[in-house]
């Protein structure tokens, strides 16, 4: 694990700033462009496309692949980034840190902070808990419902 671990840390930081960068706006998705260009090289994108996992999980992925020569721009790298946390990553509301509440759910990072103090005092048990808090986007939870664990 030692010669990916500079990858894997380079992709820490790069989620780091994913909440920064907005994504989408009118086709085509630039951010899917990113994706299909940095992970179309070697290998179709259905490998992964339909496959939500864990942020973590997507971390070691983007290790591996990055020990296999997979590269871009930082510009391409962030809209891989921005485009997997929107897109296929699972968050637990409950447990998940602050930067992957912000990716996924698509929250500011004072938003993600209320949310997890609201948690420790009392953990969140459904969607429309979750909806109540002031800055979260009800259509973006309805959207990514799917991937929202309690
Ligand atoms: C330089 C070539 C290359 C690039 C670029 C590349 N991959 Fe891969 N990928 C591979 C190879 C080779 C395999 C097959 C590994 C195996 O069979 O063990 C693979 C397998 C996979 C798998 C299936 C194995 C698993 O862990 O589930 C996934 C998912 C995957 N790649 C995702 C990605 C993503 C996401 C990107 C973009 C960040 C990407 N790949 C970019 C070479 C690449």
């Amino acid at each position: 694990m030692t010669a990916g671990s500079v990858g894997f840390r380079f992709w820490g930081v790069i989620a780091a700033a994913a909440p920064l960068i907005l994504g989408a706006g009118p086709e085509p998705d630039p951010n899917l462009q990113a994706v299909q260009i940095v992970c179309g090289r070697c290998h179709t994108t259905k490998v992964f496309l339909k496959e939500p996992r864990s942020w973590e999980r997507w971390n070691d992925v983007f290790a591996d692949m990055t020990q296999r020569g997979a590269n871009g721009t930082d510009e391409q790298l962030e809209r891989v980034t921005t485009y997997f946390l929107e897109n296929l990553t699972l968050v637990n509301v409950n447990t998940s840190p602050a930067e992957e509440l912000t990716g996924v759910l698509g929250v500011r990072y004072d938003v993600a902070d209320v949310i997890i103090a609201r948690r420790q005092k009392e953990p969140f048990a459904n969607l429309a808990q979750l909806a109540s808090i002031p800055g979260v986007d009800r259509e973006k939870l309805e959207q990514r419902k799917s991937r929202i664990l309690f």
